[in-house]
């Protein structure tokens, strides 16, 4: 077994990370403090994987929620359904929440968790790679409002992140890609060695050659746990993991949740947060280009969707935790393998890549 811890004092928990995992009932059992369970998950992922969790509950009194399948899902309102569940069948604030999903799963249930009775045990199980080397490792939580992603949430720390790499054999090579994006953050903002690895491994990790994407995912989450480690709450390092993110939150909004997948949005967002790195003389113009390539080579996008103009982003960039005082704060690339902390950058530079990266 592969175990990871992420260290937070008395908040710390592990990761187990191996293939075949969710068949094995101790590792699910092992954090649930009482009888009452409930799992979390949505439409497509139930009939892949609900029947082999709900046998290792047998003897305890668990209960599911189904979601549809979606971003434009992740709600409050249908937050609210999984609130109506526990309070329907009386769940007490001893019991256990399970999420087995991907990111969208995880995020709700997470915040679900930290809300219900003003917080209840919570665990991840997941299921798609984004999930696996970032959204179901550091406790961020929360759904998206019309007017802003992820804008309404907690920070709430799993008892555990359970990740059986076996289940991303069904995962469709789209969403894989999305994951890795993901992944090539972590090369990106502080592990140039794993950038030289990605840009050696793409074409094994896109056949889902097992032992390189275990390997990936390990890297992924050791990055992920020091980060968090060191900055639970984001008050400095931790925002490094946003690179490129206030570009693709804005894509996602822009162009109506679910049309991008978040790292999609993620990879056109990297790049052109790579761009302006570029025009503020930071990055070389060869690192962006390798940025762009490797981006390319894994599947992503790598431009900006023609129906938003400059204008649109600055609307949309201007709804960002990162902001302080109404100004747009940004993660940017000193090198590969070394992030700025978010900076605020003069308009007329943020306009020159929103309107030429990709334009041209
Ligand atoms: P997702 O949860 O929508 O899952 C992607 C798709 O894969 C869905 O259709 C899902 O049903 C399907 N799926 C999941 N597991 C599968 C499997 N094993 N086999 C087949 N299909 C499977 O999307 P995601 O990319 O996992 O997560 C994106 C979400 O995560 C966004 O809402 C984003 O904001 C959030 N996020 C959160 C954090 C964080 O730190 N909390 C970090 C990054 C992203
Ligand atoms: N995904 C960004 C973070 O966890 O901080």
């Amino acid at each position: 077994m592969n175990t990871l811890q992420v260290d937070l004092g008395d908040r710390s928990y592990p990761i187990y990370i191996e293939a075949g995992l969710l068949n094995q009932a101790d590792w699910v059992r092992k954090h649930i403090r009482a009888q009452q369970v409930l799992v979390l998950t949505n439409e497509t992922v139930a009939p892949l994987y609900l029947a082999t969790l709900m046998s290792h509950l047998e003897g305890y009194s668990a209960e599911t929620v189904v979601l549809p399948d979606g971003e434009q899902y992740k709600t409050l309102d249908y937050l609210n359904r999984i609130f109506d569940q526990l309070l329907s069948k009386k769940f007490s604030r001893n019991a256990t929440l399970i999420a087995l999903g991907g990111g969208v799963i995880g995020d709700m249930g997470g915040f679900a968790a930290a809300c219900y009775q003003r917080g209840i045990v919570f665990i991840q199980i997941p299921t798609t790679l984004l999930a696996q080397v970032d959204s179901s490792v550091g406790g961020k939580t929360g759904v998206n409002h019309p007017l802003g992603k992820n804008m309404i949430g907690a920070f709430y720390q799993p008892q555990s992140v359970i990740i059986d790499t076996d289940v991303l054999d069904t995962l469709p090579d789209r969403e894989l890609s999305a994951g890795l994006a993901e992944v090539i953050k972590y090369g990106l903002i502080r592990d140039p060695d794993f950038f030289m690895w990605l840009e050696d491994n793409i074409d094994k990790l896109l056949a889902r050659d097992k032992p390189a994407l275990s390997f990936a995912i390990e890297r992924s989450c050791r990055n992920k746990a020091e980060v968090v480690a060191a900055d639970e709450l984001e008050a400095d390092v931790r925002a490094t993991l946003n690179l490129g993110h206030t570009f693709g939150h804005a894509i996602e909004t822009g162009s109506g949740y679910g049309y991008y997948l978040h790292g999609e949005a993620v990879a056109i967002g990297t790049c052109q947060a790579a761009d302006l790195s570029v025009r503020l003389g930071w990055l070389k113009e060869s690192e962006r280009d390798r940025i762009i390539a490797l981006f390319q080579k894994a599947n992503l996008p790598v431009l900006p969707p023609e129906s938003m103009d400059s204008d649109r982003f600055i609307e949309l960039m201007a709804v960002d935790k990162k902001n302080l005082d109404g100004k747009v704060r940004l993660i940017l690339l000193k090198k590969i393998g070394e992030a700025t902390l978010p900076v605020s950058v003069e308009k007329e530079l943020l306009e020159m890549t929103l309107k030429t990266y990709g334009r041209e």
